[in-house]
């Protein structure tokens, strides 16, 4: 389904302080991230602020970055263990766990963010200003139970507050 931000009804009737975006920007396309910010400018009373985390992946090369096989078979294998020692407060049947989270983890795929140049200027062509701009090293959880391209594994993060005047 396309993205939307909401009809401008619902843009006014919704003026928000603060927006989170943890996680997401990764699911856009740089082509369509100016959208976004705008979209999160028009979202926002004046002085409202969008608070951003993102993994941030250094020099990585534009370019989707999914599961490798083994990683989809690691995280399937997870997926079904852990649908089995919770069955009885899930209800779900770990096979059929495991058919979804092959669906979701060979689909997945997100775009790496590498520039804080680009998140920068984004924000500011949005008429953002920018009071927090921080990369730092998170450590990773190693033989945690999840696997996939960004969960494990020590990484870097991007962490952006900006405001709308
Ligand atoms: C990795 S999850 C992070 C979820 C949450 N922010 C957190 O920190 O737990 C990525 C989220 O981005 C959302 N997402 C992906 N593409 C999106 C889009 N085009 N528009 C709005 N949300 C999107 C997904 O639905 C998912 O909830």
């Amino acid at each position: 389904m396309a993205w939307s931000p909401g009809t401008s009804n619902q843009r006014r009737a919704a003026p928000f302080g603060v927006i989170v975006a943890n996680s997401v920007l990764g699911y856009f396309e740089p082509g369509t991230r100016p959208a976004l910010f705008a979209a999160w400018s028009r979202l926002l009373r004046p002085g409202g602020t969008v608070i951003l985390t993102n993994r941030f992946r250094r020099g990585a090369r534009p370019g989707r970055v999914g599961f490798s096989p083994s990683q989809v078979d690691d995280f399937v294998a997870v997926a079904q263990r852990e649908a089995g020692r919770w069955q009885r407060q899930l209800g779900l049947d770990p096979p059929q766990v495991a058919v979804w989270a092959r669906t979701y983890a060979e689909r997945f795929q997100s775009h790496p963010i590498s520039s804080v140049d680009e998140v920068e200027l984004g924000f500011r062509a949005a008429g953002f200003t920018l009071d927090h701009v921080e990369v730092l090293a998170v450590p990773g959880r190693p033989g945690g139970p999840v696997s996939g391209p960004s969960i494990a594994a020590a990484a870097e993060q991007l962490r952006v507050v900006a405001t709308r005047p």
